[in-house]
């Protein structure tokens, strides 16, 4: 996970759990779909917190 996650739309970062991207592989098979939004929220919550520290802010 990068800071161009920051740029991704909600539904993009569940895609890349399911389906992988590029060199990281699919998730879909071992993470129930509940729990793949419950970590779309997770890491939204990690990008809040990172927030000024590692100076990776972007415009959502
Ligand atoms: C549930 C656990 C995980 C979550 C939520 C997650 C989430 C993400 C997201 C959102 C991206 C950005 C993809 C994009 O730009 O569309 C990403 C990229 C990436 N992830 Fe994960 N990931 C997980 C597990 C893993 C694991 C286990 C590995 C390594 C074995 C991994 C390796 C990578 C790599 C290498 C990239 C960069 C892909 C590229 O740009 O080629 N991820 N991840």
């Amino acid at each position: 996970m990068s800071e161009t996650a920051f740029k991704l739309r909600d539904g993009e970062i569940y895609h890349s759990i399911t389906l992988g991207f590029g060199s990281m592989g699919a998730h879909g098979s071992q993470i129930i779909p509940d729990d793949r939004w419950k970590l779309v929220l997770y890491l939204r919550k990690l990008q809040e917190e990172s927030k000024g520290i590692q100076g990776t802010e972007e415009k959502n």
